[in-house]
């Protein structure tokens, strides 16, 4: 491309560095550059209207352009775009603050704003810590570990990075990282499982414990990604893991984090993970969805017994020190409690579950039965389709064939945005995907496999 070309592709390939992206191939891949969103639709510079099939990665939650959303941004930027939250407050993020406790488990009663998913959880893991630390008793102080979940994923600022477990992400900064100890995270039981069902999730919870009570003395804070462990693939956990979870946290006097960065707002079915199994967790991450997808902002939710711990004394008040320039950016918080309206007047989780059997109708009858399909996973609208050489045995394709990312690229040939984790397919319609969307999804979702099967076949 001649370097006097000033089309947005142009300036794109001269000077962005996308993330999570092998740049080498980048430019070859004709990745669309978007102008507009319409409802479920991306339109690029040239036009083509694209599905957002992955909610333009997990944050789309009632599409692009919704009316209520954007003139509470606008209403908003006439009044004030920008005040610090150190030493001052705003009108939308006190609102905002009462609002998601409103809706929250029951006694996270107090809110600290940040501005992205890996931030909710950072600022979850230095409470936890300096909780430890502030406590009189002596063994209690000693407890500043964490427990976290092989394959988990919780962003990707260095402490975060700490509690995750996905090697082809974190294997590189291991050496920068603090350590952990993991347990695992048991996926939704399957037919041919070693163990027959009704000991599965005894088997699961048995093992936990046991990390628990191995490290009794220095963990003191257990992280989970509540019912998905989203970025490890889509997959499930066994049902009542969560809650027997929670039991095993109570019992050896762990606080829990539960990361509903990547579940929470609608994406399970339930407005929060969580609620499914009835936990309250000591501390709820949310980011993505809660401006609806528009402004970047998140929120660490936790318990006032927590927070009363960092009052100190009048002699001696205690401080958290963390905090970012745009802590409870008021045009953001503007977004989420539009996003919250939308809920509540469309009736959106009430609304979400003939869309969530349509779904898994529609990926059973045309994805299941594909020859590359190895498993489909699913929880609520979060999908993740395993894609195989050889589906008895599970083979993966070789990586040079890069199956996956060519069923992406013939996906947006036919006009639908997917990513792919791995191997693993994923797709996340918004919750306002219309029965006609959905099918499209779908069916491109399904086309687009059959066709790089074929490629790969011949
Ligand atoms: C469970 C979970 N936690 C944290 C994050 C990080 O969020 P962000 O990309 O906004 O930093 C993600 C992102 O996918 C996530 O899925």
């Amino acid at each position: 491309m001649h370097s006097t070309d000033s089309s947005p592709a142009a300036l794109d390939y001269r000077h962005v560095w996308h993330p999570f992206t092998p740049m080498l191939l980048w430019e070859g891949e004709g990745a669309p550059v978007i102008e507009r969103g319409e409802g479920s639709y991306l339109i690029d510079t040239g036009g083509r209207r694209y599905l957002d099939g992955v909610s333009s990665l997990w944050v789309i939650l009632h599409g692009h352009g919704h009316p209520r959303i954007t003139s509470a941004i606008e209403r908003q930027a006439g009044t004030l775009c920008h005040s610090t939250m150190l030493g001052l407050s705003n009108v939308p993020a006190s609102r905002l603050a009462a609002a998601l406790v409103n809706i929250a488990p029951a006694g996270l009663e107090k809110v600290f704003f940040s501005d992205n998913g890996s931030t909710a959880v950072e600022v979850a893991l230095k409470m936890a810590y300096q909780y430890r630390k502030l406590s009189p008793d002596p063994a209690e102080r000693r407890r500043t570990g964490f427990i976290s979940f092989r394959n988990a994923y919780h962003g990707d600022t260095l402490g975060s990075v700490s509690v995750g477990g996905i090697d082809l992400f974190h294997s590189t900064f291991r050496q920068l990282l603090f350590p952990v100890k993991n347990a695992v995270y048991p996926h939704y039981y399957r037919d041919g499982g070693e163990l027959p069902r009704e000991q599965y999730l005894g088997k699961c919870l048995a093992d936990l414990e046991a990390v628990m009570e191995r490290h009794a003395g220095s963990a003191g804070t257990l992280v989970i990604e509540p019912l998905v462990q989203g970025a490890a693939g889509i997959i499930v956990a066994e049902p009542g893991f969560l809650a027997g979870a929670r039991e095993l946290c109570d019992r050896y006097g762990l606080l829990m984090v539960a990361d509903e960065v990547a579940v929470g707002f609608g994406r399970t079915g339930r407005m929060f993970a969580c609620e499914h199994e009835d936990v309250r967790p000591d501390f709820l991450c949310l980011a993505k969805g809660i401006t609806g997808g528009y402004l970047p902002l998140a929120a660490t939710l936790t318990t006032t017994p927590v927070y009363e711990r960092f009052l100190g004394t009048p002699e001696k008040p205690e401080v958290f020190y963390h905090g970012h320039s745009y802590t409870g950016n008021p045009l953001a918080a503007a977004a989420a409690l539009a996003s919250l309206e939308v809920f509540e007047k469309e009736r959106v989780i009430d609304n979400l579950q003939p869309k969530i059997e349509q779904l898994a109708r529609a990926l059973k009858e045309q994805v299941e039965p594909l020859e590359a399909v190895g498993e489909v996973r699913r929880c609520g609208t979060m999908v993740g389709i395993e894609l195989v050489k050889d589906r008895t045995g599970k083979e993966p394709f070789a990586p040079e064939v890069r199956f996956t990312r060519r069923v992406v690229l013939e996906a947006r040939r036919r006009g639908v945005i997917l990513r792919p984790l791995g191997e693993v397919l994923v797709l996340m319609p918004h919750l306002s995907f219309s029965d006609d969307e959905l099918s499209t999804l779908v069916q491109v979702t399904a086309e687009s496999i059959a066709c790089i099967w074929r490629e790969v076949n011949v």
